[in-house]
């Protein structure tokens, strides 16, 4: 009997040891890490309190990092500053909807074309008019701004009264996406123009670097949507 209450002792010590790993485990993973550097990087000069109130695009993160190295290139390195971005936007970034507000709603209510943002129907249409507004502000507008407002707003679940078609080239977009960000940032990927000429040559030997990734039918549909 006493026995018997030992192994269970034993079962339910290790049970709770399974929980306290688990638990545990996001402490030692590279957030962590990216979070250990943050804290010992930025809390020389002043204290952390100003930067958990703030909340931050990445493209605003990383100009205050980038700004706060000025202040002591020896002490923050090049590597840290990318660490230390991805930190602060994951953590403190802003979320879809305050950036929809904040970067398109704000100005189209400044220049009365508060409406023309509610007009566009598909699913195209936006990631398209997003791109021409990016280009038009690119000052304003970053790449990853505009992915970011992309997906949200082309989300049915946050915009009800949208009635969005999901187009051909929605369906080959999204096989782009999936595949390609494997390996990219979708920064990279949108802002890289690929010749006509070499879209063959590097599509398959994007391919090769990862063939149970990419099958054929995939690669034709992404080759289909660069054109
Ligand atoms: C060499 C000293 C120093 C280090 C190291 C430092 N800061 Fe600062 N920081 C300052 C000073 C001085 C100010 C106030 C003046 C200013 O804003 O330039 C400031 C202001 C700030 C502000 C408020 C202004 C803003 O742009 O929002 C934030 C946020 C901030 N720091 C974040 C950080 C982060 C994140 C790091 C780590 C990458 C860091 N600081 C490292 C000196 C430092
Ligand atoms: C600096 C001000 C400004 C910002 C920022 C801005 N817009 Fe615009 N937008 C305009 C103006 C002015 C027009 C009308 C002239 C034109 O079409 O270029 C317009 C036109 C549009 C149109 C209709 C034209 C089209 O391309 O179909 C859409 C949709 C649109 N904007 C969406 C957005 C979205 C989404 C954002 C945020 C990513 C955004 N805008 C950010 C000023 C702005
Ligand atoms: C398994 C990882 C991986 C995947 C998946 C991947 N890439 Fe790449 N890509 C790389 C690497 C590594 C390089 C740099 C070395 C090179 O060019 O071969 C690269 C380079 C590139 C370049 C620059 C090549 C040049 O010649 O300028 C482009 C453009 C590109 N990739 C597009 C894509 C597209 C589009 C997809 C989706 C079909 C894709 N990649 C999928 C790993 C990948």
């Amino acid at each position: 009997m006493a026995n018997g209450k030992v192994k269970l002792c034993i079962f339910y010590l290790a049970v709770c040891g399974l929980f306290l790993c688990i638990f545990l485990s996001p402490i030692y993973s590279s957030e962590y890490s990216e979070g250990k550097i943050f804290q010992e990087k930025c809390f020389r000069c002043h204290d952390l309190k100003r930067v958990f109130q703030l909340r931050k695009r990445p493209r605003q993160w990383q100009i205050t990092v980038q700004r706060m190295k000025s202040k002591a290139p020896d002490w923050i390195s090049g590597k840290d500053i990318e660490k230390i971005s991805l930190f602060l936007t994951t953590n403190y970034g802003i979320d879809s909807k305050e950036l929809f507000n904040d970067l398109c709603l704000t100005c189209h209510q400044r220049v009365g074309k508060e409406k023309m943002l509610y007009e566009i129907k598909t699913k195209s249409g936006w990631s398209r008019a997003i791109e021409r507004m990016r280009h038009k502000y690119p000052f304003l507008i970053g790449v990853d701004d505009a992915v970011q407002i992309s997906e949200y707003w082309t989300n049915p679940s946050n915009n009800k009264n949208l009635k969005l078609k999901i187009t051909k080239r929605d369906k080959l977009e999204e096989v782009f996406e999936n595949k390609c960000t494997k390996c990219h940032t979708i920064g990279f990927l949108k802002t890289k123009k690929i010749k006509p000429e070499d879209r063959d040559r590097i599509l398959k030997r994007m391919r090769s670097k990862s063939p149970e990734l990419i099958n054929d039918q995939e690669l034709k549909k992404i080759d289909q949507y660069l054109q």
